[in-house]
């Protein structure tokens, strides 16, 4: 497949919203050249000079590894900010934080808890502007899970995702990357757990369009049948450890991944989850260790498609 577009629309990436069909294939062949450069020793300096700023206002282990280690390879530096040791603590505006930023950086990536602070900073930054995580969206996330599920299935017609759990931040992008892409996607989880409503009303139209389907259920039994990926996450996202009893009561045993649901699947079904993991809850050990398990190739992408999408944004 040849690239199909050198640079995105859009300046900021804050959900899989913002880029078309096209724009995700273009970054997913960019990832795959810039994994064979990689393991084949040869350096790609697309970013040579570039300065990163990293915003954290909610830990992270692969999200900032993988950006900092991710724009070095490419020639540039990352810097890493807690907000805590901002002037944001103190009461600085994000409006201003972000036209502070723009004076120094070529880009900047930022995981937050309320998803309007990033559109706030993207809005005010003069430079693009990268959603690490925000309480509705994970596109991060879904551009390396896309790149696993095209490796290991080499292509996305015809095939049927489950999402089984919390209809959190990442299933919100799953259900973009799902629509947009052309695969069919069955959600299970429990009434009062769905996606976003303006998601879906997104996803459907797109879903019409690349005449796929999106349907939900309660029923985990339902979702699950012939499906070629199952994938789940935490029932307590960032930022929820007050609701933790009630959750893991509402979630438990019913929505939790383990070897009989994935038993029901197809029989080369993958199972993907973008970690970190509860094993015990969410999923079994058994099922995450499993052959069927492609965890650590989902972990591994997020480097390669962020590589990917940061030479992509159209850096000043
Ligand atoms: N999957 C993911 O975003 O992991 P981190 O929270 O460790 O960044
Ligand atoms: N849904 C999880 C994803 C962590 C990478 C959270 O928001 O904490």
């Amino acid at each position: 497949m040849k690239i199909l577009k050198t640079s995105l629309n859009k300046k900021d990436f804050l959900s899989l919203n913002d880029l078309c069909k096209e724009e995700i294939l273009s970054i997913l062949e960019l990832s795959k050249n810039l994994k064979k450069d990689l393991k084949n020793g040869k350096s790609s300096q697309l970013l040579k000079g570039k300065t990163l700023a990293m915003i954290f206002q909610k830990p992270s282990t692969r999200t900032r590894l993988s950006f900092e280690i991710g724009i070095l390879q490419l020639g540039g530096t990352a810097i890493y900010l807690s907000s805590n040791d901002l002037q944001l603590a103190r009461g600085e505006s994000i409006e201003d934080t972000a036209r502070t930023l723009s004076l120094y950086v070529d880009l900047i990536m930022a995981r937050v808890y309320a998803h309007s602070d990033i559109e706030k900073l993207a809005s005010y930054s003069s430079v693009p502007v990268i959603n690490g995580l925000s309480d509705i969206f994970h596109p991060c996330q879904i551009l390396a899970d896309l790149l696993t599920i095209q490796e290991q299935k080499n292509t996305f017609n015809g095939l049927k995702v489950a999402w089984i759990g919390d209809g959190n931040n990442v299933c919100n992008d799953l259900v973009l990357g799902c629509s947009k892409i052309g695969m069919n996607l069955s959600i299970a989880c429990p009434p009062g757990f769905e996606p976003n409503n303006d998601v879906l009303d997104v996803a459907r139209k797109e879903a019409y369009r690349s005449s796929t389907e999106i349907s939900i259920t309660d029923d985990p039994l339902i979702a699950v049948r012939d499906a070629d990926v199952l994938a789940t996450d935490t029932f307590i996202s960032i930022g929820k450890d007050g609701e933790r009893q009630r959750r893991e009561e509402i979630f438990l045993p019913r929505y939790q991944v383990n070897s009989d649901l994935l038993n029901l699947a197809k029989q080369d079904c993958i199972f993907m989850h973008c970690l970190p993991a509860s094993r015990g809850r969410e999923v079994t050990s058994e099922v995450i260790d499993g052959k069927a398990s492609v965890v650590w190739d989902q972990a591994e992408n997020r480097l390669h498609a962020q590589k990917a999408l940061m030479s992509m944004l159209p850096l000043k």
